[in-house]
């Protein structure tokens, strides 16, 4: 019998990260390459992984690497392997992308709901036993408003389903990664921000006692606590990394228990610099306040937007696409320690 809380331990082992490439189909098309000018479908999308996930030395950065189902089924240029072989063959642990993305809450229809957990026992059953993942993802989104959103309603429901979520996952022998996802967009505050974080956490570390999942076997994902993405650019002040870093660990340190073996942390729509000195600050300020877990990233944006801009779908532009994916991901890792 494998040991899950190895593998969480593994997963935020110092020095290392986790790459987020788990875009859905439609989200890579749209999102990345169509965006860039890059033709979609599924050789382009199988290409654009290659680019990424077959950068030489990754291993020395990247923990684990987040999939969407689709990129299970793939193979890479170099040796013809499925990329989930391809990267434990470097040691690094293959997720998999496990919820079915989101949809109006129909009780608060301008905040979302996560879908997916109609057949997800049968679903992960499959993945597990055709590829071996070692962990999983599920991504709740929490839309800030004012003081109208989001509503307790929204936080508590999306706080359940990923807590049936991580129960299953576990069950199936895998490590759930719990992501609720606090959005940039808006013009909150950064306090606002923290305040939300706090009380998503709450909501979620009480949903995961009540579902009995095992806390030394859960990651949580989390955002920082940031000035909303308007607000910001109506030319409000900007975080330093300093404040970010007080916020963002006072929000986790009053609700993410001890038991919890890791915390990684998204980009969430900062600038590559952003993400990267705002980890050097939160991994500073948490020895300050003897954070009692790991912390690493886990990006998708802040990682992958320069290296395809550079590759721009071609080729001949692989190489120096993969230079600007290890400088971020490099910076990433001396971020955190
Ligand atoms: P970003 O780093 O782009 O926020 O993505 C991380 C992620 O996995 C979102 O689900």
């Amino acid at each position: 019998m494998f040991d899950l809380s190895e593998i969480a331990r593994d997963l935020v082992v110092p020095g290392k990260g986790i790459l987020a490439a788990d875009e859905s189909n439609h989200s890579a098309d749209e999102k990345r390459l169509a965006q860039y000018g890059i033709a979609t479908g599924p050789e382009m999308r199988r290409q654009f992984r290659d680019m990424l996930l077959e950068t030489p030395d990754i291993e020395k950065y990247l923990s684990g690497v987040i999939l969407f189902s689709e990129t299970l089924d793939q193979k890479d240029d170099e040796d013809g392997l499925f990329f989930p072989e391809s990267l434990k063959a470097r040691g690094i642990i293959p997720g998999i992308k496990v919820d079915e993305g989101l949809e109006p809450f129909p009780n608060s229809p301008d905040e979302s709901i996560t879908k997916g957990l109609v057949g997800l026992a049968e679903r992960v059953a499959e993945f597990k036993s055709r590829h071996h993942p070692g962990f999983t993802k599920w991504r709740a989104a929490i839309t800030i408003d004012g003081d109208r959103l989001p509503t307790t309603m929204a936080l508590v429901e999306n706080a359940k389903r990923l807590a049936v979520y991580a129960f299953e996952v576990q069950k199936a022998g895998m490590v759930p990664i719990v992501e609720p996802e606090v959005l940039l967009d808006g013009n909150h505050s950064r306090l606002r921000s923290r305040e939300i974080i706090t009380k998503m956490m709450h909501a979620l570390v009480a949903a995961l006692e009540d579902q009995a999942v095992d806390m030394s076997s859960v990651i949580i994902k989390t955002s920082m606590a940031l000035t909303g993405k308007d607000a910001k650019n109506a030319g409000g002040k900007t975080d330093t990394p300093e404040e970010v870093a007080e916020d963002t660990l006072a929000a986790l340190m009053e609700s993410v228990p001890a038991s919890i073996p890791g915390i990684v942390f998204l980009s969430g729509g900062q600038t590559p610099d952003e993400a990267i000195a705002n980890l050097a600050a939160i991994t500073k300020h948490a020895k300050e306040v003897h954070a009692p877990w790991p912390l690493t990233f886990s990006y998708a944006r802040a990682f992958q937007e320069e290296a395809i801009i550079a590759w721009a779908g071609k080729q001949e532009n692989v190489e120096i696409a993969r230079e600007a994916f290890t400088k971020r991901i490099k910076q990433a890792s001396e971020a955190i320690q």
